[in-house]
């Protein structure tokens, strides 16, 4: 069975995506992706992209491996996404249902020069979490950041 597991070389250096993934291809990455459910929904869906999930919990990591053994566009970190952002990865689309950390996020990012910001304009299916929350009334708010220049 395939290992999706990535192993860190270095903890600070942007990540080797096409070392990684052995092809060059657009990234999408899950931050907090569970038990890997979504991220694997997408991946079979998608399979000309790459996606990487990244989870703190080791026992949904295993399981998001288990379900990423057989698809070959698919890779796992065990990080912290706070971490994985601020030094491994250069693009981020951010869909929230908490319109108060929605706020946070829009305003850190329109007031620091390296991230360009747009109004995610993606079209990606709901997650498990999306459409539970979309059914309880909740909107989701989208948004596309991309670092610009090195964050140090
Ligand atoms: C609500 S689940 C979402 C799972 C999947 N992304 C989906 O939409 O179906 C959130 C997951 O994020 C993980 N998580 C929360 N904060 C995290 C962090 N700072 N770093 C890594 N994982 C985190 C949790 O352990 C949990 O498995």
């Amino acid at each position: 069975m395939a290992c999706r597991l990535i192993g860190l070389d270095s903890l600070i250096d942007r990540l080797d995506l096409e070392r990684i993934f052995g092809r060059k291809a657009p990234l999408h990455v899950d931050l907090g992706c569970g038990d890997g459910s979504f991220l694997c929904a997408l991946a079979q869906g998608m399979p000309d992209k790459n996606f990487l999930g990244i989870e703190r919990l080791l026992n949904r990591v295993r399981t998001s491996a288990r379900k990423a053994a057989g698809l070959e566009n698919v890779r796992l970190l065990r990080m912290e996404s706070f971490y994985a952002v601020r030094y491994l990865l250069s693009a981020i689309h951010v869909a929230t249902d908490d319109v108060d950390y929605f706020g946070i996020i829009k305003e850190v990012a329109e007031s620091d020069r390296r991230f360009a910001i747009s109004d995610g304009d993606v079209d990606l299916p709901m997650s498990r979490f999306g459409l539970i929350f979309r059914q309880k009334g909740a909107s989701i708010h989208w948004l596309e950041l991309r670092k610009i220049s090195p964050v140090k």
